[in-house]
This record gives C-alpha cells, sequence and structure tokens, in this order.
C-alpha cells in the first residue's frame, strides 16, 4: 500500500476512536483487501461507509485489481467526510456514491449492474434485509462478507437464521479478531 495511504489512514483510524465510528478492525480491513486481490472482482458493492476507512481499503484493492466500486449510506455528515477522505486518498476515480438507504437504492439499480464482491457493514438489524436486496444482483461466483456476525449476535438473529438453510451459496463464520467475526459468503 501507498505510504501516503498508510498515513491517511493512520490518522482516520485515531478520527473514529476519537468520534465513536465504528470502522471495521485492521484484520478485517486487510482480509477484505486480500480478497479483492484474489478474486479479482470487476463490480464492488458496500453497504455503510460511514466517513470511508472501510471504503479506502477497498478502492485501493480495487483500483490494483482494475475494479469499480459502489458505496453506500444513509448518514450525514459521514458520507460526505467519506467523499472528502477518498479525494485526501486520491481514490475518488474508482468510486461512485449513494447516498440515502441501501435496501431502497439497491431496488433502483440497472437491472444489469450484478456485483461480484459484496461488503456490507450496515445496521446489524437490517442484515436480512441487505441480503433480500443484493441476492438477485450477484454475478456467479460473487463474494460477500458481513461484517460483525460474532459481535452482535441479538441483532444478526433473523440474518444468521435466514441464511444458515439459504441454498445456492456456500458460507463461512470466519472469528476475525475473536468477537467480532464475518460470515463469508460464496455464490455458486
Ligand atoms: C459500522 S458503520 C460503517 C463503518 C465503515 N464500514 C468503516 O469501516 O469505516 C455503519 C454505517 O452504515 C450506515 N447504514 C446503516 N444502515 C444503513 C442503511 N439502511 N442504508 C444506508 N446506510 C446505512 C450508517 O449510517 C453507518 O455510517
Amino acid at each position: 500500500m501507498r505510504k501516503d495511504l498508510q498515513i491517511l489512514l493512520k490518522k482516520l483510524r485515531a478520527y473514529g476512536v476519537q468520534n465513536n465510528i465504528p470502522n471495521i478492525t485492521d484484520q478485517v480491513a486487510l482480509f477484505l483487501s486480500m480478497l479483492i486481490r484474489i478474486k479479482k472482482p470487476s463490480l464492488i458493492l458496500e453497504i455503510g461507509c460511514a466517513n470511508g476507512y472501510s471504503t479506502i481499503w477497498l478502492a485501493e484493492a480495487a483500483e490494483e485489481v482494475g475494479a469499480r466500486l459502489h458505496t453506500i449510506d444513509h448518514s450525514a455528515p459521514t458520507f460526505e467526510e467519506a467523499r472528502q477522505n477518498l479525494g485526501k486518498a486520491k481514490l475518488l476515480q474508482v468510486v461512485t456514491f449513494h447516498f440515502g438507504d441501501a435496501v431502497k437504492i439497491i431496488s433502483q439499480f440497472d437491472a444489469d449492474l450484478k456485483f461480484d464482491f459484496v461488503f456490507v457493514d450496515g445496521e446489524k438489524a437490517s442484515y436480512l434485509n441487505f441480503w433480500q436486496a443484493i441476492e438477485g444482483r450477484l454475478a456467479a461466483g460473487a463474494v460477500i462478507v458481513f461484517d460483525d456476525m460474532m459481535a452482535f449476535p441479538e441483532k444478526t438473529k433473523p440474518f444468521s437464521d435466514f441464511i444458515v438453510s439459504a441454498q445456492g451459496i456456500d458460507q463461512l463464520l470466519i472469528p476475525i479478531d475473536a468477537d467480532d467475526g464475518v460470515l463469508m459468503i460464496v455464490k455458486k
């Protein structure tokens, strides 16, 4: 990773801690970056960019493999901060920002927009709604990562209960950062 990006991410980490912005952990960030560089997707979707910490990680890997990234959030002013931070990261050219509710925005995407990598980090209680919104928008072989699946078991329960018996996917709960945990799904 570029040195200036490392410095920016370090500043954003400290800012997030000071301002109670629940940015992804270092291990989740690295995991996402590694997955993108292995999978080499064309079109990436992020639900929940907050102030853009995770978005910078995704965009940096996306640029390396020639992918585009769409990101969605419904909270101001962090959404504006995300745009500014991607500008500082010199990665704006990789990202399309969408302001509003993720389920509504995804329903308005062109029907032929198929994602082959998705990172979900929006409201935990809405994970099942997010899954239902993205399910029909996935390319074969798409990789989907849901963050915080072990951190908020009560909130993610409706989604966990549903996805455990879902057909047409492989899934693995990975205990990254012990009590954080991501669910990785690969669409068959
Ligand atoms: C945990 S924070 C995201 C942190 C970010 N991924 C990072 O690591 O820097 C969750 C974000 O999801 C957004 N969010 C929650 N529910 C949403 C929804 N239904 N539509 C759009 N954004 C949503 C919140 O506004 C918040 O900024």
